[in-house]
Parts: C-alpha cells; sequence; structure tokens
C-alpha cells in the first residue's frame, strides 16, 4: 500500500530536528553566518509563548550587523516551512517563539507510543566509555562519598548505556598501598575473632588503629610494618593470603550494600591489579623525559598547567596514588579503547585529577578523561560514626529508609499482604535515599532530611512513585469497563491546553535524558519527571477521563500510558524502581 504519510525519523530528537532546519534556514537566508556559528532551537523558557524557541538572532546579530529583531522578523517570514512548525513569532528583543504542529505532533505522539525506547534515539557512533566508580577502600568503611559516588555513577553508568554507548563500569578499589604493613601488623595481634564474624569492617579497621597508633610512638613497629609491607609486595605467601582474607571480607560487606542499592559492575579491578604495571610506568615517564629529581623523590613539573607538581615516586622508592592512576588509565586505553573515561569522586580530589589528567595527556593519552567531583552531602545525626566523625554508617540508614517506608506503606495500602508491603517499602525507602541524592546539583551542598527524601508531596521518589502508580492504574480502570477496546487504534490527540502541554512535556524526554547524560547531571532528569509528574497532575484533575466521549477518552487514557511509561523508564534510569502498587 502507497502511503504519503510522513514517515517518522526517531533518529533524531525534536531538539535536534528543529535546531537542523532552523540552521539550515539562518544559513540560506544569511549567507553572511559564519560556518560553525551555534544556532539551536530549544524548549520555550514559558509555555504561554511557545513550545519551543531560538534564541539565535541575538547572538548573530553583531557578525551580520543586523539589528536582532530584523534577523528574527526575516526568518519568521521567510524560512521554508517545517513539519514540526505551526507558526513563529518574534518576541523581545528578537527571540524566536515556535508553535509546533497539532498535526506533526499527533503523529508523533503515536510513534512514541510505539517505539520501546520511547523516541530515544540510538547514539550513533556509540562511544565506549568507562566509568571508575564507588571505588571504596578495602578494610574501611564506606565514607558518604563512596555513597555517592556509587548512586551518581550507576545513573550515569544507566544512562549512557540506555542511549547506547558501550559502557564499562569499573569499581577501582583502594586495595593496595603502604597501610596494609601496618594493618597485617595489626590484624595478627589485635583481631578479635567474635567481632571479625560480626562487623568484619569494623573490626579490620579497629585493628589498623591500633597498630598505627602504636607505630606512631613504637619505631620498632613502624619499621616492623614496613617489613611486613615489602613482604606482601614482593608476593610473601602468607602476607598475600591475609591480604586476600581482608579483600574478600570487606567485598563481601561491600556486596551486600551494592545488592540493596541495585549496583553491579562490569570490573572490580583493585588499584593492585596495576601493581605489575607501575615500574613500566615510570620507565614511560623517563622515556617521555618528563621526570625530576626533588629532594630525593621523582615529580612531573606542571609549569604549563599552572599546577603543582605531580609526585609519581616518593623518596623511600614507593609509588603513590597518582602513579597507579597513570599506570591505570594506560592500560585501560591500551585494553578497551574508551573515548572517554569518567571518574566519579567527591570535591577533594579535584588537584589530584588535573594532576594526572596532565601527565596522561604528556604521555600521549588523547582520549577525554573528566573528573566528575560532588559535594559532601550532610546526613541526619547519628549516622555518623564519632570516632572519625565522617563515616557513615550506610546499612543503618539503608535500615531506617525502609522502616519508615513500610509505615508509610501500610497506612495507604492496609489491605496488602506484608510481604508485599515489604517490598513495596524496600523500593520506597531505597528509592527515596538515592533521589534525596540525584535531585540535587551534584556540585551543590545538600543536607539529608527524611521529611524531604520521603515526602509525598515535593520532589521527592515516593512522590514519583505514587504518581506512577496512580498513572498505571488508569489503563487498568479502563479496561475494566471496555475490555473490548481497541485502544492502540485511537489517535492520541491533545485538545485542551492542560493535555497540549503534558504532550508536549512528553516529547521532551530524549533531548532531557541525553543533556542529563552528557552534562554528567542526573538532576536534569530528575527534574523533568518532577515536572512531567506535575503536569500530568493537573491534567488528571481537569478533564474527564473515563466519562470522557469515546475518542477522547481513548487520546488521554492512550496519553497516561505514555507518561507510565516515561516515569518508569525515567526512574529506571537514576536506579530507582517502579512497584505497581504503594
Ligand atoms: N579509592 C579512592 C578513595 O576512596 C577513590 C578512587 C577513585 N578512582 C580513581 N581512579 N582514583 O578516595
Amino acid at each position: 500500500m502507497a502511503s504519503d504519510e510522513k514517515v517518522f525519523d526517531m533518529k533524531w530528537t525534536v531538539e535536534q530536528q528543529l535546531s537542523a532546519w532552523a540552521r539550515g534556514e539562518f544559513f540560506r537566508l544569511f549567507p553572511g553566518i559564519p560556518p560553525g556559528a551555534g544556532i539551536e532551537v530549544v524548549v520555550a523558557t514559558d509555555d504561554a509563548f511557545g513550545d519551543y524557541q531560538c534564541n539565535a538572532p541575538m547572538s548573530l546579530a553583531k557578525t551580520l550587523r543586523m539589528a536582532p529583531r530584523v534577523l528574527a522578523e526575516r526568518f519568521v517570514k521567510d524560512a521554508a516551512p517545517s513539519p514540526l512548525v505551526a507558526s513563529m513569532e518574534v518576541a523581545g528583543p528578537g527571540f524566536i517563539n515556535i508553535r509546533l504542529s497539532a498535526n506533526w505532533l499527533q503523529q508523533h505522539l503515536a510513534a512514541i507510543a510505539l517505539d520501546e525506547r520511547l523516541g530515544v534515539p540510538l547514539v550513533d557512533p556509540a562511544e565506549t566509555i568507562i566509568i571508575d566508580y564507588s571505588s571504596p577502600n578495602i578494610a574501611k568503611p564506606m565514607h558518604i562519598a563512596h555513597i555517592r559516588s556509587t548512586v551518581i555513577g550507576n545513573a550515569l553508568d544507566r544512562m549512557f548505556r540506555h542511549l547506547g554507548h558501550r559502557v564499562l563500569s569499573d569499581n577501582h578499589l583502594g586495595d593496595w598501598g603502604t597501610q596494609f604493613g601496618i594493618l597485617i601488623l595489626g590484624y595478627r595481634h589485635f583481631r578479635n575473632p567474635d567481632a571479625l564474624a560480626a562487623e568484619p569492617i569494623q573490626e579490620l579497621e579497629r585493628c589498623y588503629v591500633a597498630s598505627y597508633d602504636k607505630a606512631k610512638a613504637d619505631e620498632a613497629w613502624m619499621d616492623e610494618a614496613r617489613r611486613e609491607l615489602v613482604k606482601l609486595q614482593q608476593g610473601d605467601k602468607e602476607n598475600r593470603s591475609l591480604w586476600r582474607t581482608f579483600v574478600e571480607l570487606s567485598l563481601k560487606e561491600f556486596n551486600r550494600i551494592y545488592d540493596r542499592l541495585g549496583v553491579s559492575f562490569d570490573l572490580v579491578r583493585g588499584e593492585s591489579f596495576y601493581h605489575d604495571l607501575l615500574a613500566g610506568t615510570l620507565e614511560r615517564l623517563t622515556e617521555a623525559n618528563l621526570l625530576e629529581e626533588s629532594e630525593g623523590a621523582l615529580v612531573v613539573k606542571l609549569e604549563e598547567e599552572k599546577l603543582p607538581v605531580c609526585l609519581v615516586r616518593k623518596s623511600d622508592g614507593g609509588f603513590n596514588y597518582a602513579t597507579t592512576d597513570i599506570a591505570t588509565v594506560l592500560s585501560r586505553v591500551d585494553e578497551f579503547k574508551p573515548s572517554r573515561i569518567l571518574y566519579v569522586t567527591d570535591e577533594r580530589q579535584q588537584l589530584h585529577f588535573k594532576q594526572f589528567f596532565a601527565v596522561a595527556r604528556r604521555l600521549g593519552v588523547n582520549v577525554q578523561l573528566e573528573h566528575i567531583w560532588f559535594g559532601l552531602m550532610r546526613l541526619p545525626e547519628g549516622t555518623f560514626s564519632t570516632r572519625q566523625g565522617n563515616v557513615i554508617k550506610l546499612e543503618r540508614l539503608l535500615d531506617e529508609a525502609e522502616s519508615r517506608a513500610f509505615e508509610m506503606v501500610r497506612t495507604s495500602s492496609p489491605d496488602m499482604p506484608e510481604e508485599q508491603q515489604r517490598a513495596v517499602a524496600r523500593a520506597v525507602g531505597i528509592g527515596a535515599v538515592k533521589y534525596a541524592d540525584l535531585s540535587q546539583n551534584p556540585q551543590s551542598l545538600v543536607t539529608f532530611t527524611w521529611d524531604k527524601a520521603l515526602a509525598l508531596e515535593g520532589n521527592s521518589a515516593p512522590y514519583l512513585q505514587y504518581a506512577f502508580a496512580r498513572v498505571a492504574s488508569v489503563k487498568d480502570k479502563y479496561r475494566e469497563r471496555f475490555p473490548a477496546a481497541r485502544l492502540e487504534e485511537y489517535p492520541i490527540r491533545p485538545v485542551e491546553p492542560v493535555e497540549w502541554l503534558l504532550a508536549n512535556r512528553l516529547i521532551r524526554f530524549p533531548d532531557v535524558l541525553s543533556r542529563a547524560a552528557n552534562q554528567y547531571r542526573p538532576n536534569l532528569l530528575a527534574d523533568y519527571l518532577y515536572e512531567l509528574a506535575q503536569v500530568y497532575s493537573r491534567f488528571y484533575q481537569n478533564v474527564p477521563f473515563l466519562k470522557a466521549e469515546e475518542g477522547v477518552r481513548e487520546s488521554r487514557v492512550r496519553l497516561c500510558e505514555l507518561v507510565a511509561r516515561t516515569l518508569r523508564t525515567g526512574l529506571y534510569l537514576l536506579g530507582i524502581e517502579t512497584p505497581d502498587r504503594i
């Protein structure tokens, strides 16, 4: 059957399609525009004026020596029509407001309703992206920084994967270093087997601290610790086996947390994995003429970058954190040929990453290296241990989240079987903790509070999970009332302004997702989902669904279904589950 119906191009997002059209028309109408000038169409800042807008006249005005308004007016008058655009209007000093074509919107909604990916194009070409995240240290409890790294890193991992990139998540454990000499001694002399069985990491840490304190006062002890370290590094059987025990005990606890958080890694290669490459790394630095001696140590000077020197071998001959990271990046580039490597850690490591990125570039590493840093989150009283003031008892926090959520679910769904209530409480509690983290700009300092994290109104996981469950139930109710109806055969046709608004939000999902991933800001996706849920609730309160006339009713039910799918996919990409009922 021949059809002149427009075939929907799901290879491009709406912003990409509009921008490509605007760019083409600008260049055609104004030959003086320098190639490469940024011309983009973005979502409108205010729904009252349009669906999308183009601010290019403002930036082009100078080069073209024309008033922005004149430029904008000429564009509106003479640009060849786009199937996406119904009308345009010049506003303010020279913005172009764009209204979408109702016919195009209707067809686009039909296309995304049929599309498993909700209109999210698969990137082409796909990149290989390594994401180095979580990365806690052996024999130490996870610090709040590791939790944030885990939650943010995992959201980036899911988003990039969903866009179609080849992602390798790598948990770069701190499992090597000078602390192991001290720990081996402490473990031999001070360990308490019962405590070790009950809370292994805590006990290992206690042994370490006791041994460290002793070493500070006792030269001989310190020397012995050094000898144990050398033995370990040279492969001594007994010390290797002790070290393996520390790694296994720690990983068992870490894995319990990862399971609860729904996080898994493609690679778990600790620093130890690169140990044998350190000497070779030093050779490469020597060959590249980068090393200088400074007070017995070897450093790379980074004057050009205006950075302090990067220490790669200490005066006692030991390698350090930077050396390992240099060896690691060389090995990763060699083995996986990535185009980007993302490192997710807290803000205190900014200098380290600047320095080692600079050294890596001088060694010829030309992949994109990004340090994605975040501020530390303040937690409620009682989640910190007293000794160090910054060690979070994460499992306690997760337990509390689940038990608070359980109370919520018991109140909202008293008739639900308890086992199901517990499962829902898990999704809600863990989701609340993650979302509290992900919904903030990673680089701002935030304070975690239970009231905010578990709020049923406001920007929280439970709010969105409830919204999802409510929207998803609309279709079930429809099915009950109209079991024989062929829902999918009715068009989705937004008529009322609030329906248009909702449709307009739905089609933004692909653009938001790609921005959130590429700007490394999961909070952009969180904000979007929150806004979608709010527009939905206006829609829900203002128009009848099941009582509407045939056709209108089906269109609305299908819109609901799209909202539900978008919320579910978006939350999944943030690592948050969506139970069908709450
Ligand atoms: N283990 C380090 C820490 O706890 C984080 C490692 C981050 N990744 C890296 N490649 N340096 O501070």
